[in-house]
């Protein structure tokens, strides 16, 4: 095998992400902590609890483990019960805790990409109903003036919701976040206030700070027949696409909302977006089923020959994540992938996730795609929701007990991969041999054969 390798455009941007409830520990003023302390929420009750400890200051390592491993760029979380402990008052010391973060972690040349909210609300804002209140626009509004006039100078990339499409299905359909919610109805009330208080918070960076750069993350996740010769395979699956991947992008580019039956106009949401936040982790298979009308009369499945993390969560598809940009496409503006990832504590299905999907990311920008950035989904393991410490995300390995990290071997791949800004078959050899050929194969890959 000829050595070879696979470039990134100048300037592409490496980075990690992380959420402000999963890293920071301590967060007691917000839903999820109360969510957390109901028996049977969370995967063997575990707890946030101190979390990776962020807000005690381990950012400070962890960013310069980053910034030692070649990474540019960080995503990573505001949390709004900090800066908002009560409605209308105001925590300044919080504020200037994440303006310290921020600037640390300029300061290691990581550029800052803040998301303002990820899933979690102040307990005040749950008492008042949370999502199903209308007022939450407003009240997010007012947070995020707040939160940009702080900190706007430091900050151009701007998340303004994280997977609207997730929280709207885990807290109101499938009950499994609070507040716990299992009907569809809430779901499309819940899905209009997403979008309105996206659009609010759109504007109003953009008041503050004309040229900053803002938009969602956006959770892909691919339905593919799983019999393609079965119409009604196809049509289920064509139904979930449109119902779970399709609603916010939509609205946010045409100022309407279509989920379901359900219409709405909110003409405030045209044109909120500059970029295009992708998080992708998998592809199910789905299948017609009568018993159930609540999911669209999808079953979903992976693949029966799918390449499994070890939990199970996560099949290794990266074709989704190229059919993913290809959907991103269409919104013609450029692209971040924001999250992408695999729990794998061991490190044993991590390298080979990693290095096919970062091709795909690379076949994309070779066809001058406007994809600008790549942030891996997690730095650090950290508190993964309603499955707690069970499921491990981190390049780098975190015992919440002593705090203590682990490098895994994927943190020293990825660290390659952002160093050269691309992709090596010496790197592919050592880290994730058994892909070797999907990438580096003299045949070329599978996207690019010619039929005949
Ligand atoms: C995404 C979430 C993120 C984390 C990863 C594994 O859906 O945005 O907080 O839970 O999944």
């Amino acid at each position: 095998m000829v050595s070879a390798i696979h470039y990134f455009p100048k300037g592409f941007l490496w980075g990690t992400a992380t959420s402000s409830h999963q890293v920071e520990g301590d967060n007691t003023n917000n839903d999820w902590w109360a969510w957390e302390q109901e028996p049977g929420r969370i995967f063997q009750d575990h707890k946030s609890g101190k979390a990776c400890d962020w807000w005690g200051g381990r950012w400070q390592d962890d960013f310069d483990r980053a910034a030692e491993g070649g990474q540019r760029a960080h995503r990573l979380s505001i949390e709004w019960s900090r800066i908002e402990p009560t409605q209308a008052l105001w925590d300044d010391d919080a504020l200037d805790h994440y303006r310290e973060m921020i600037q640390g972690a300029l300061k290691r040349g990581l550029t800052p990409m803040v998301t303002l909210h990820h899933f979690t609300n102040p307990i005040w804002v749950a008492e008042r109903g949370g999502w199903l209140n209308p007022e939450i626009v407003a009240y997010f509004e007012r947070y995020v003036r707040k939160v940009v006039s702080a900190l706007g100078d430091l900050v151009e990339l701007w998340v303004t919701i994280n997977e609207p499409n997730v929280l709207a299905c885990q807290s109101y359909f499938q009950g499994e976040w609070p507040p716990g919610e299992k009907r569809l109805n809430l779901v499309s009330k819940v899905n209009r206030h997403l979008v309105r208080a996206h659009a609010a918070a759109y504007h109003a960076i953009h008041e503050i700070r004309a040229d900053s750069l803002v938009g969602l993350a956006h959770h892909y996740r691919g339905f593919r027949p799983a019999n393609p010769a079965n119409p009604l395979h196809r049509r289920v699956a064509k139904m979930k696409h449109t119902a779970f991947n399709d609603v916010f992008p939509r609205a946010c580019q045409e100022g309407r909302i279509r989920f379901l039956f359900w219409r709405d106009r909110i003409d405030e949401a045209r044109r909120t977006q500059d970029f295009f936040g992708l998080n992708y982790y998998t592809v199910e298979r789905s299948s017609f089923n009568l018993f159930r009308p609540m999911s669209a009369f999808e079953a979903g499945a992976f693949a029966p020959d799918a390449d499994l993390s070890p939990c199970g969560f996560i099949a290794n598809e990266p074709s989704g994540l190229w059919d993913a940009i290809r959907w991103a496409m269409a919104y013609k503006m450029p692209i971040f992938i924001t999250e992408n990832g695999a729990e794998d504590e061991n490190d044993q299905f991590r390298a080979r996730y990693l290095a096919t999907h970062v091709f795909k990311v690379w076949r994309a920008v070779n066809l001058n795609w406007p994809i600008r950035g790549y942030f891996h989904w997690s730095l650090i393991d950290n508190f993964e929701w309603e499955h707690g410490w069970s499921q491990r995300f981190g390049l780098w390995g975190v015992n919440p007990g002593t705090q203590e990290r682990t490098k895994r071997p994927s943190a020293e791949f990825y660290a390659e991969i952002c160093k050269q800004n691309g992709l090596s078959t010496e790197m592919v050899e050592t880290y994730a041999p058994q892909v070797m050929d999907e990438m580096f194969s003299p045949r070329g890959p599978a996207e690019l054969k010619i039929e005949g």
